[in-house]
């Protein structure tokens, strides 16, 4: 999950690698650092955010750098990468697991290598040096050290006195060579280069480059065992919108957006859409797969599918996925719904269904992720990046690709674009300044509250889940969610006087939830009631428009908006919550 970036070229690489990481710091924020190659090959790293991190700008046309996500080693400036080999002369960046890193680093150390961190990444550049003590070239050395890792993985590594960058990509995580007019620019994701250029070389698993000053780029495949020709495409999303703008926050901004967002999400192909409706009218088996926020996603649609489509659909959680896959056959769809498209999880699930020969149907935010790569045929959600670590925009977005679905399986695709697209304005004023404060308001009442329950029914438990999940990661304030039916099978017990418990109510079928409320009432329970209409059972009120069946879309919104204030009430930094990333790379 951490972020890695590479600069060989004309220009002064420092700036460049600067500001990729500020790009790529979504995918992690325990520490950072650069390596810069000139004659000398300059070395800094610091745990903390960033901003937080004092670089002394170092001259030099070659350099990689890194953001991290700690798996491995706890947050210390020893475990911060770059890190290099025994004599300072090899260094690397790395991203991912090397799953057999004990029984290397133990024999390196038995051939008195000196480790000075706890990392599985460290094990790579005492690889290549001891290859290069063997007498192999840096190429080479690269290329042996990478043999004998087991895991999936992407580096960049430098050698004093060598003018190129080395790099390489296995299994499920993403490398993406840029190329612009002076140079070469590798990273996890072309959102740290997109300034320079647009022009990449995605690199597939197991591909090794070598971006040279001076012979240029050449890409050697270890699964082949021979140099390989990859083709050059041009990507096309842009850096737009990573900015706060005018925004305390990029969550803030993001939940703003989201007006405008769901009708990017509806601008589909209508032949496609309707060709995938087509697979799932035949498919003997269809399975919606994600996690997280997007695994919400996929539980508030297969409501939608059941009463709009009158369709059935499984959905399963992508880190699970495997107690499934024996169901998997040549006529299985299997939709995998991923934000970044990049979630290790979902590319397992990918992977499986391929290896039985299902269908496998991307619906994804990323242009150029491997999911948008790898799936037979995609749904792109258009939300533009998404870099709060939080998912808002892209969560409405899945629910409004899944229920255009199910309008149009049920034969009601414009019927379904215009409901949807009516959402517009009821979301504009959810977002607004008034709204805004009147949540503020509630949210200061409850940021010291140690316990908030949330319930739901049918679709609508989906939305209380996705609203415990975004209280629980900005706030820091314990949320559990459940259907409405669920409380009184055990979790009552919780509930004593005062305990804020969220009800989302919908119209058409109110009876039963507002019961479940009761049952809370009852105990003590302070009822925050998210409603079209003001009950009496409510403490307070959160007024939502009706929505009928797209109640999910709505009903989230201001949930997304009370998590945001309580992490301004905490202090807490909403963007860059503690222990997350944006982008989860590891099983
Ligand atoms: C929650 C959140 C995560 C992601 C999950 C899947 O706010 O962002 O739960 O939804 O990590 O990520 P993607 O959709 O990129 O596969």
């Amino acid at each position: 999950m951490c972020g890695i970036i590479g600069y060989i070229g004309k220009r002064n690489a420092f700036p460049i690698l600067r500001n990729g990481l500020a790009k790529l710091e979504y995918r992690g924020y325990d520490s950072a650092g650069i390596a810069i190659l000139s004659e000398e090959l300059c070395i800094q790293k610091d745990v903390g955010k960033l901003q937080e991190i004092q670089f002394e700008e170092f001259e030099g046309p070659i350099g990689i750098a890194h953001v991290r996500w700690a798996t491995h080693g706890r947050v210390s400036k020893e475990n911060a990468h770059p890190h290099s080999d025994c004599h300072n002369e090899i260094v690397i960046v790395h991203n991912g697991i090397i799953e057999n890193y004990r029984e290397l680093k133990a024999k390196l150390m038995g051939k008195g290598h000196v480790f000075r961190s706890e990392t599985d990444s460290e094990v790579v550049p005492h690889l290549i040096e001891e290859f290069t003590a063997e007498g192999f070239s840096f190429e080479e050395a690269v290329i042996h050290a990478l043999r004998m890792l087991e895991g999936s993985y992407t580096i960049l590594a430098l050698k004093r006195g060598e003018q190129k960058i080395a790099g390489a990509r296995k299994g499920s995580r993403s490398l993406t060579l840029g190329i612009s007019d002076d140079g070469f620019l590798p990273a996890s994701d072309v959102l740290a280069f997109l300034e320079w250029t647009n022009k990449v070389v995605y690199l597939k698993s197991e591909d090794v480059f070598f971006a040279d000053a001076a012979r240029g780029l050449r890409i050697y495949n270890l699964a082949e065992d021979r140099f390989v020709k990859r083709p050059v495409d041009r990507v096309k999303c842009s850096a737009e919108g990573v900015e706060r703008g005018e925004f305390e926050h990029l969550m803030l901004k993001e939940i703003s957006e989201q007006d405008e967002t769901i009708l990017r999400a509806l601008q589909q192909d209508e032949e496609v859409i309707q060709g995938i409706c087509d697979k799932m009218h035949h498919a003997i088996g269809t399975f919606f797969v994600g996690c997280g926020s997007s695994y919400h996603a996929c539980l508030a649609g297969s409501y939608m599918f059941s009463k709009t489509a009158k369709l059935h659909v499984n959905v399963a959680l992508a880190s699970e996925f495997e107690h499934y896959e024996h169901f998997l056959t040549d006529k299985t769809l299997v939709f995998a719904v991923s934000q970044s498209g990049e979630t290790a999880d979902v590319l397992d699930a990918v992977s499986a269904a391929k290896r039985r020969g299902s269908t496998v149907v991307g619906i994804v935010n990323r242009d150029g992720s491997i999911l948008a790569r790898e799936s037979d045929s995609q749904l792109f959600m258009n939300s533009g990046p998404e870099i709060c670590v939080l998912s808002t925009k892209t969560y409405t977005s899945q629910v409004v690709l899944m229920d255009l679905l199910a309008y149009a399986l049920a034969g009601k695709y414009e019927e379904g674009l215009k409901k949807i697209g009516g959402l517009y304005l009821d979301i504009y004023n959810l977002t607004s300044r008034s709204m805004r404060d009147y949540l503020a308001r509630l949210a200061r009442m409850l940021r010291d509250t140690r316990d908030i329950y949330l319930i739901g029914r049918g679709a609508q438990y989906a939305t209380a889940l996705e609203a415990a999940l975004k209280i629980k990661e900005v706030s820091y304030i314990h949320a559990e969610a459940f259907a409405g039916g669920e409380i009184k099978h055990g979790t009552l017990a919780l509930i004593e006087d005062e305990v804020p418990c969220i009800v989302f109510v919908s119209n058409g079928n109110k009876n039963k939830i507002l019961s479940n409320a009761e049952e809370l009432k009852s105990r003590g329970g302070y009822i925050i009631g998210v409603s079209p209409e003001n009950e009496a059972i409510f403490d307070h009120w959160i007024k939502v428009p009706d929505a009928e069946e797209l109640n999910p879309i709505i009903q989230i919104i201001p949930m997304q908006v009370l998590a945001y204030q309580l992490a301004v009430y905490k202090g807490l930094d909403p963007d860059k919550p503690r222990n997350l990333a944006k982008c989860v790379t590891v099983t």
